[in-house]
């Protein structure tokens, strides 16, 4: 199959396998054997690179800590999407200088979106001098040759010229569950929303090969996995730059028809490409959850064009209405951004009518950060803090009441979950998830995690559902 967007060759991943098998060499002459700590900051798709991160540094020989106490590596995978989540990694990088003085051997790596933006290397360089290896999101797959050259020669090394990324296959992934896992399908984006620092930092959409995918499902679903995400940052690009024809929803579908007992979900979704082709698939798929993440960023169509998103108020209340149609309990999320540049309070009253009307699930509210080198962060931005303060948390109010009342309809049904954990108060010590990834606490033997059970559903909160085992004595 010809595609349009660069694959690394096996060769190369072959070469990076090298290095670490002269890195396992090495440290097996160490004893103990050497820690290393990776932290995650940010979306699913960190969460994923960190699982490769942690693949890699098994292959070179080192065991998985969770603490960066001791640990001989530290990697710290970062997300540039607000300046907040950037504060936050700065506080924690700089902490860091206290055990490198304690142990110089320690080798310190900052990765993901923040190692992509030249300021924040050009401020690594110069004023975090305990950080040895700083690279971006394309350049993950030569983690162990960047590791190699910091370890035999000690100086420091920086990866992060810009680039539009490939698609490296065959990397050794560590897992963190056995319940629940990530298939990113593909990398990257093309859609260069205003306000968005990740079309800069993740470089141009680029889809995997599907029968890769397929076969990555199915030994997922041999293992026993029972709730997997296929991740991209627009999901619905996805197969745009392979040839075939193949898109998101025939993608699903194929996956669909694994054999298993697992659930299918996937994010994210942008709004102007999410098709009723898609709708369709959700609806006559059973494996494929009843759940979909559509952000709709505004409830206003001017800021919703300044924004660059391409879709207008009506249209994306059109797209909620298809999918209703389909899926009457659809379970609905999304993304909203208060106070992006230029937004009037009567303007952010579209916002606060839209959920109204469209009533999520649940809502991830942000406020809006602005991004070196973004086009928002350019715009008049006249609106004082306070007045977005308060706009976003009249939003949230408005928010916390609808999931309440949303909680409040499950009262008294029985839902169909994944018992996925243990819970923290001796008298729920179970967690599950419907089907539409709502959270419910409940009692029960610790050895049904990892069963789906059928729970009824008996009290709630704003945030989570309480049940019962059906059949549980307890019930009748
Ligand atoms: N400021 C605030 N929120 C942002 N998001 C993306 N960029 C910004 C920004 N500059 C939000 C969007 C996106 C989510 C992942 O983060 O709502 O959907
Ligand atoms: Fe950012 Fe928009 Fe791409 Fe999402 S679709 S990653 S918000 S540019």
């Amino acid at each position: 199959m010809k595609r349009t967007t660069p694959v690394i060759p096996a060769e190369d991943i072959q070469r990076q396998k090298e290095y670490c098998a002269e890195l396992r060499a090495l440290n097996a002459q160490k004893s103990p054997a050497p820690l290393a700590y990776v932290d995650t900051y940010g979306c699913q798709q960190n969460e994923a690179d960190s699982e490769l991160l942690r693949g890699m540094l098994c292959d070179m020989g080192y065991e998985i800590t969770d603490t960066d106490k001791g640990a001989d590596v530290i990697v710290i995978n970062t997300c540039a999407i607000r300046e907040h989540a950037e504060q936050r990694v700065f506080g924690n990088v700089g902490a860091l200088v206290h055990g490198k003085r304690r142990n110089p051997n320690q080798i310190i790596c900052l990765c993901g979106c923040m190692a992509q933006e030249p300021h924040v290397a050009e401020r690594l360089r110069q004023s975090y001098r305990h950080v040895d290896l700083v690279f971006g999101p394309q350049a993950l797959w030569r983690f162990p040759e960047f590791l190699r050259r910091v370890y035999l020669r000690r100086g420091r090394v920086f990866e992060t010229e810009p680039s539009d990324g490939a698609i490296a296959e065959g990397l050794p992934v560590r897992r963190s569950g056995k319940l629940k896992a990530w298939v990113s399908i593909m990398y990257g984006c093309n859609n260069f929303c205003s306000y968005c620092i990740v079309p800069y930092t993740r470089g141009r959409e680029r889809s995997r090969e599907p029968e890769i995918i397929l076969n990555e499902i199915r030994e997922l679903a041999a293992q026993g996995y029972k709730d997997i995400t296929l991740l991209g940052q627009n999901v619905n690009s996805y197969g745009k730059d392979l040839e075939g024809g193949i898109d998101f929803p025939t993608l699903l579908e194929q996956a669909a028809a694994i054999p298993g007992q697992f659930l299918l979900r996937f994010m994210t979704s942008h709004p102007k490409d999410a098709t009723e082709k898609l709708f369709d698939v959700m609806a006559r798929c059973d494996k494929v959850a009843p759940v979909i993440h559509l952000p709709f960023q505004s409830g206003n169509t001017r800021v919703l064009t300044a924004m660059n998103r391409r879709y207008t108020r009506e249209q994306y209340l059109d797209k909620v209405r298809a999918l209703r149609e389909r899926i009457p309990n659809v379970v609905l999320t999304s993304d909203v951004i208060v106070g992006f540049p230029g937004e009037t309070t009567p303007e952010f009253e579209d916002t606060l009518s839209l959920i109204e009307e469209v009533r999520f699930d649940a809502l991830f509210t942000f406020i809006y950060s602005p991004r070196k080198g973004t086009p928002a962060a350019e715009l008049p931005d006249p609106m004082p803090k306070e007045e977005k303060s308060a706009n976003f948390d009249r939003l949230v109010e408005a928010q916390n009441r609808i999931s309440l009342e949303k909680h409040r309809s499950y009262i008294g049904t029985v839902q169909r979950c994944l018992i996925d954990g243990a819970g923290e108060d001796p008298r729920n010590n179970l967690t599950a998830r419907t089907a539409g990834n709502r959270l419910v606490h409940l009692n029960g033997d610790q050895a049904l995690i990892g069963q789906f059970a059928d729970i009824k559903i008996i009290d709630c909160s704003t945030w989570a559902l309480f049940g019962e085992l059906e059949g549980d004595p307890k019930c009748q």
